[in-house]
């Protein structure tokens, strides 16, 4: 018989409730015979004040024998910046080797847009997890003095990003739409930008029916304000998909319904399933979370682990809902047993 070997991370504020609706709606819509094995881990602010552990190898060691994670998230404002994202978060997309962060952005019924109109917005962004300027390379000298300088390099190897770009072709290719844009700067960042561009370039030619361009990330802003629906498939480094998914959930829904995933495809390492959204410290513990975007991380999660049909259906469960909110204003619970009704029946 079939079983699901889950990490949970709630983690701080809000990460608690809404990571329970999002085990709620797991539940719901797995098969009898699935077996889903739950372990509950204590990680964030109070365990690092507790101990001030964030993530040791003793932790990557147990939670590496876990199919998947989800996560709810990370972070108090008791703890100084930057601690808790490199100590645990960014720690664990290298350890696990998280080179595909995935961030689609879709549209739903009844989902409010600051764009003009109603534009068609379903596209995914395939963001680069472990390389770029997020490992950690650079120094500073006469640091704290007029004369300080300060450098941060960022990391691009053939490999990393031939992975990577390799992957959004296939999922591009998998689409209806059949298109992948490649998205950096390569005018000015020259090294990155040919190495990127040259893999993108030789790999599109394995894939002659998927259509590309080109994009520099600052047009790209312009175009997914202006005109989000010629997006399908989006490429492009760890920094600058940290910023236009942030600009992506702005224009798609906001933050309450962005959901990822930091997968490691070949599963040699646990991927991680996350909604974009932070703790929110100031509304945590009230019911007032939307634990949407974790319920949508939640398909994510069953699609990585070969569950289509039961993603589809926490999909549609969540499109439904929506559709259906109108100005009611429901709890993080109330809204969770909604979507669990849903899945199931
Ligand atoms: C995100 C976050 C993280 C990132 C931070 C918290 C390190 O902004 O998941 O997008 O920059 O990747
Ligand atoms: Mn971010």
């Amino acid at each position: 018989s079939r079983s699901i070997n889950l990490a949970v991370i709630p983690g701080d504020g809000i990460g608690q409730e809404v990571v329970a609706q999002g085990l709620k709606v797991l539940n719901a819509v797995l098969p009898q015979d699935v077996k889903l094995e739950t372990k509950e881990y204590d990680f964030g602010a109070r365990r690092y004040h507790a101990t001030g552990e964030t993530l040791t190898d003793a932790d990557l060691a147990d939670l590496k024998k876990h199919d998947a994670i989800l996560l709810g998230a990370i972070g108090d404002p008791s703890v100084p910046s930057g601690v808790l994202e490199r100590g645990f978060l960014l720690k664990l997309r290298f350890a696990f080797d998280h080179h595909v962060n995935l961030r689609p952005s879709k549209l739903l019924p009844g989902v409010a847009t600051p764009l003009a109109g109603q534009p068609e917005i379903d596209f995914v962004v395939v963001r680069e997890g472990t390389e770029g300027p997020y490992t950690g390379n650079g120094g500073t000298i006469r640091q704290g003095t007029e004369h300080e300088v300060a450098t941060e390099v960022s990391v691009n190897t053939a490999f990393g990003v031939e992975r990577v770009v390799r992957d959004a072709f296939a999922r591009a290719q998998a689409r209806p739409r059949k298109k992948l844009a490649l998205i950096h700067k390569n005018n000015v960042l020259a090294f990155a930008g040919h190495l990127w561009t040259n893999v993108f370039n030789k790999v599109a030619a394995e894939f002659p029916d998927v259509t590309t361009e080109y994009m520099h990330v600052d047009a790209a802003t312009i175009y997914l304000v202006t005109q989000p629906e010629r997006f399908d498939v989006i490429v492009t480094d760890n920094l600058f998909g940290d910023i236009i998914t942030d600009l992506a959930a702005a224009v798609s829904g906001g933050i309450g319904v962005a959901a990822s995933g930091n997968i490691n495809p070949a599963r040699a390492f646990p991927s991680m399933f996350e909604p974009v959204h932070g703790s929110a410290p100031d509304i945590a513990g009230q019911g007032k979370a939307d634990p949407t975007a974790t319920v949508l991380s939640v398909a994510l999660l069953l699609r990585h682990l070969g569950y289509d049909a039961e993603a589809a259906r926490v999909e549609e469960a969540v499109s439904t809902d929506l559709g259906a909110r109108g100005t009611t204003v429901r709890s993080t619970d109330e809204i969770g047993d909604a979507l669990a009704v849903r899945v199931a029946g």
